[in-house]
């Protein structure tokens, strides 16, 4: 059985004294929520005292992005070892945000999943469409290139520490959700390339998030397909009150 992963994704949003008052106010909120693993990807800022405020709690701290070496003249960027030492249990990489703005490339997130895990991270790996090429009937293709050559080389072992996140790009901030039938026609696909390149087993047991314009209102409609595993969620996961109701699916 899967787990189901509620992650918030924070992107540029948050000082660390807004995040410590959210954490505060949410961690009672989300603290019954039995069953569900929750997680909040941070501003890189607010990464410490974030993780510090939230031991204790079932709340786990991230990253929103990663170098692949552990340190160097990089100016600006975040290493692994640095985001395990602000206490850091995930990162999230290859959001759709950084391979837009920040020039990230299926080679760039290769190099950083490796060096995540090699360095005791789990991970969550993006990968998702544009309109254009939805329209264009190429999301089985494009979805089937980011998951291939992200996760490329690594090992079944190193699998369970991964999660999928499939974020249709033109679902992201928009409002306009992927209806649950084509968010798990997705992640079907998702599930039946991890079969080919890391055998049944794995794939049976590797998560899948669903990301993009998730709501209190439609969380459990897309929770309830088979193949949704979770939600990687951005606006909706910046107000305490509102992310309690997404960890609270079930509720
Ligand atoms: P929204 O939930 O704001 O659409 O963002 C989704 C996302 O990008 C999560 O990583």
């Amino acid at each position: 059985m899967r787990t189901p992963f509620i992650c918030g994704n924070w992107k540029m949003y948050k000082t660390v004294s807004e995040a410590l008052a959210f954490l505060d106010a949410a961690k009672g909120l989300v603290a019954g929520a039995a069953g569900v693993e929750v997680g909040i990807g941070a501003p890189a800022t607010a990464l410490k005292s974030l993780a510090d405020a939230a031991r204790g709690s079932n709340i786990r701290i991230g990253g929103e992005n990663c170098h692949w070496e552990k340190e160097g003249a990089f100016t600006g960027e975040i290493s692994v070892p640095m985001l395990v030492e602000a206490g850091c249990a995930f990162v999230i990489v290859g959001h759709s945000e950084r391979r837009q703005y920040f020039g990230e490339t299926n080679e760039t997130v290769n190099r950083k999943v490796k060096a995540a895990l090699a360095g005791g991270l789990a991970v969550i790996m993006c990968c998702g469409e544009t309109l254009g090429e939805r329209e264009a009937g190429r999301t089985g293709a494009v979805v089937t290139d980011h998951v291939k050559n992200g996760l490329a080389g690594l090992t079944p072992a190193e699998m369970t520490k991964v999660v999928v996140a499939y974020e249709p790009v033109w679902a992201i901030g928009t409002g306009r959700t992927a209806t649950p039938g084509q968010a798990q026609e997705a992640h079907a696909v998702i599930r039946e390339l991890l079969a080919g390149m890391f055998g049944d087993q794995t794939a049976e047991a590797t998560r899948i998030q669903y990301g993009g314009s998730v709501k209190p209102e439609n969380v459990e409609e897309i929770m309830a397909q088979p193949d949704v595993d979770g939600a990687l969620v951005g606006g909706a996961s910046l107000k305490p009150d509102s992310f309690a109701k997404l960890v609270n699916f079930r509720a």
